[in-house]
């Protein structure tokens, strides 16, 4: 701008386009560079009008590294207002010190380094402190977030997003600029204020529950805490407001949690078991007329190794002329425990995800391909360990049997050990979750995860994603049984 260059000394006001505009510092270089100006004679603005710079010299070449660009990619998103002008210095050293950037202890180095990793810090927090808010629902259906950086890296962080939410309309909203996806492509926009985001929906409290379920009061290390999860984002994170909650309860925490740890079962129980074993052979002969007596048999399976171990069978439970069935895969420690399915950490789950969707447990019959727990002791806890094909195929038997009393209008295969078993067939869940399929005797079996799957994430926002998913997986059953 005219004014500007009056006030300066520079020989050269640079304008750039945006806070972020690289190639235009790439540009400006070029010309000036090649034209022999000195980092000092040059001042480097972003906004305003462009002022005349002169073309770069004919037959000069400016050798740079591609990787000295790449990094400078990301120094130019920091929010220092030094750092083009720090680039440029760079850039015009490195034509006589070409191995500068071996000099650790060199003041430009050491500046570009901490910048670097300032803007790789925001841009890690930036993907993982970001949490939309829902809006509108069906095909109105928007996810927003607010967030603050402290650098400019809105269009380095944004791909990510489009990664990992490829399937929602989604925006965020920063003081810089927002960013917005429709499911097809990727657009910048103007900066935002707070006030135009959310400030909350239905989800907030689910992620409360999902970060209170993965606190170990146990393992608390308030400093790594909040160096993972600095302050300075906890306004804008929903499940910030049980930390210090959290923090002061971990102690009496810890000790119900020591409480709560899984037990290995009765020393007593397996003289229990034997003494029942003539009983499970005569009982199996007899075919079951309903459920409770085909329980009853069950209590005392010994077709495969599994009962040894376990607490209890834990057979299936709800009404005898359920319309809908979910098999998941085997009782876990609590389950075994309890001699109920699905009333453990994926039964929560479960739950929460059946009853949004509007089926009410009540009225479904919930069971398990496999009916003992199986585990590997770890010192005091029992660890899930998978079943094998044999146990599954042994275990059939009851399946087969509950499914010929029940007479279903649909079974929901919860995983892929539940779908092997229901179809006699090894099933890739991942690609064919969401539909069902109706075997040879006409029952329909609708395939989805394992909401224990969920619980495994460790990275919320995929776990979120994940639940979503699951949620609409089961929408999707609730509509196939209204219609
Ligand atoms: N996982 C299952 O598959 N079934 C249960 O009952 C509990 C956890």
């Amino acid at each position: 701008m005219a004014g500007q260059r009056a006030f300066s000394l520079a020989a050269y006001a640079v304008q750039l386009a945006n806070p972020t505009d690289f190639d235009g510092w790439r540009d400006a270089a070029r010309r000036l560079i090649t034209n022999e100006v000195k980092p000092e004679d040059i001042e480097w603005h972003v906004g305003g009008d462009a002022t005349e710079l002169p073309a770069p010299t004919p037959g000069v070449e400016l050798r740079v590294s591609r990787e000295f660009i790449d990094r400078a990619a990301i120094v130019a998103c920091h929010s220092n207002g030094e750092r083009f002008a720090l680039l440029y210095r760079l850039l015009w050293r490195q034509r006589s010190e070409p191995h500068l950037f071996r000099i650790a202890s060199d003041p430009d180095v050491r500046r570009f380094e901490a910048m670097e990793k300032a803007v790789r810090r925001d841009e890690h927090n930036m993907h993982a402190f970001v949490r939309f808010r829902k809006i509108g629902d069906g095909d109105g259906e928007r996810f927003v977030a607010w967030f603050e950086p402290d650098h400019f890296i809105l269009e380095l962080a944004a791909p990510f997003f489009v990664r990992r939410f490829t399937g929602m309309h989604w925006a965020i909203l920063t003081p810089h600029g927002s960013a917005q996806w429709d499911r097809e492509k990727l657009a910048f926009g103007p900066a935002a204020s707070k006030e135009d985001a959310p400030a909350s929906d239905q989800s907030e409290e689910m992620w409360r529950t999902y970060f209170a379920n993965i606190f170990n009061p146990a393992r608390l290390k308030v400093k790594a805490m909040q160096s993972e999860m600095p302050k300075k984002y906890w306004r804008n994170l929903p499940e910030a407001s049980l930390i210090p909650g959290l923090i002061a309860g971990a102690d009496q925490a810890a000790r119900e949690m020591i409480a709560r740890m899984p037990t290995m079962p009765a020393p007593h129980h397996q003289a229990i078991q034997a003494k029942h074993w003539p009983a499970a052979e005569a009982a199996a002969e007899t075919e079951a007329q309903s459920i409770d007596a085909l329980r009853q048999q069950a209590s005392q399976c010994r077709r495969c190794a599994l009962w040894s171990e376990a607490t209890q069978t834990v057979f299936g439970e709800g009404p005898d002329d359920a319309e809908l069935v979910f098999v998941g895969e085997q009782p876990g420690d609590q389950e075994d425990l309890q001699g109920r399915p699905f009333v453990g950490p994926a039964g929560k789950i479960f739950d929460a995800v059946i009853g949004e969707a509007g089926i009410d447990r009540s009225s479904v019959y919930v069971t398990n391909a496999v009916k003992h727990f199986k585990f590997e002791p770890r010192g005091k806890r029992r660890i899930h360990s998978k079943p094998n094909a044999g146990e599954v195929q042994a275990c059939r038997w009851w399946l087969v049997k509950e499914l010929k009393l029940l007479k279903p209008k649909l079974v929901v295969a919860l995983g892929a050990t539940a779908a092997q078993s229901l179809l006699e067939a090894p099933v890739a869940i991942t690609r064919q979750r969401g539909q069902a399929i109706t075997r040879d005797d006409g029952l329909a079996v609708f395939l989805t995860i394992h909401p224990s799957y969920i619980l495994r994430i460790r990275d919320p926002q995929q776990a979120a994603a994940e639940r979503a998913r699951f949620a609409e997986d089961i929408r999707t059953v609730r509509q196939m049984m209204a219609g």
